[in-house]
């Protein structure tokens, strides 16, 4: 299926989705917000797909948040439509099977922010900025941005940067723990590639069950998550893959997982 403003490239497994909107710096408007949901939901259905990376065109932006240019002229019905869509879509990337990383190539701002903290891992050039500057439009994060900001960076630091919309260096976002990583500009995309390779290697159902529990973990008190991790280990232990992990360990060769 064709995209307008979404790109698709697909590798070895790896899935790149490049929002493509660059003359409004990857701004997300409802189009875009949609083609990327039908993305998600395709990915699901693709065996092949094993990690997913999210990026913005250009050299500049990752993604400079919602669409304010459509958002200004939508009624309180429609702006309540408007941050449903962007929540769904962002929640059913973080509950995507698949790893997803979002390589930050420039500013991730208001819901681009956002997108990124809904990936699992993100990976960031040294320009990178981050922020939450909506406030400053008289509207609130609407993303994900008041719930998944203070669960990264804690709640103190998160209200200090939506009430003051200052902007986010990837050095600092990396030391406050919002982002994982920082590479330099030009090798953002070889770097990130790098990551998911590695991840690939790894067996799939463990991946993929180490990424509920953390989720799933997170929303529980401690005794009920630690009772959700010992039922994700168990799954993980009743795979085939399991056993070659282990054979592979034992026999001192590399693991060929089948997802089974
Ligand atoms: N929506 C629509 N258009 C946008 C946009 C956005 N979020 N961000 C940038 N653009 C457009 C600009 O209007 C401009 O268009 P023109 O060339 O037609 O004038 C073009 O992209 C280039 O932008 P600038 O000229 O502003 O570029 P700059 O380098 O001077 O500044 C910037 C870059 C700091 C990112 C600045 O563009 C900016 O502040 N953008 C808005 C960021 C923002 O407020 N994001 C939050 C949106 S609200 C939100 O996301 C709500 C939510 O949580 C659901």
């Amino acid at each position: 299926m064709g995209y307008k403003n979404i790109i698709l490239d697909e590798k070895d497994g790896i899935l790149t989705i490049t929002i493509n909107r660059p003359k409004v710096l990857n701004a997300l408007n409802t189009d875009t917000l949609n083609e990327l949901e039908n993305v998600v939901r395709d990915i699901e259905r693709d065996k092949e797909i094993m990690v997913v990376i999210i990026t913005g065109s250009g050299e500049k932006s990752f993604v400079a948040g919602a669409d304010i240019a459509e958002m200004k002229s939508l009624n309180i019905h429609e702006g309540r439509n408007m941050t449903r869509l962007g929540q769904c879509v962002f929640q059913e990337i973080e509950n995507l099977s698949r790893p997803v990383i979002a390589a930050v190539n420039g500013y991730a701002l208001g819901g681009g922010c956002e997108l990124a903290m809904a990936c699992d891992i993100r990976i960031a050039s040294e320009k990178a900025k981050f922020g939450q500057p909506e406030v400053g439009l008289g509207i609130i994060p609407g993303y994900g941005g008041t719930q998944r900001l203070p669960r990264l960076i804690g709640k103190g630091r998160a209200k200090y940067y939506i009430f003051t919309t200052d902007m986010i260096t990837a050095e600092e976002a990396f030391n406050m723990g919002l982002i994982d990583k920082v590479v330099p500009h030009g090798k953002l995309y070889e770097e990130t590639l790098k990551i998911a390779e590695k991840i690939i290697s790894k067996g799939p159902i463990a991946v993929r069950m180490a990424k509920y529990a953390v989720n799933n973990g997170m929303n529980m008190d401690l005794a009920s998550g630690i009772a959700y991790e010992a039922e994700a280990y168990t799954t993980s232990f009743g795979s085939e893959d399991r056993i070659e992990g282990m054979s592979a360990f034992l026999e001192k060769r590399k693991a060929d997982f089948k997802d089974e």
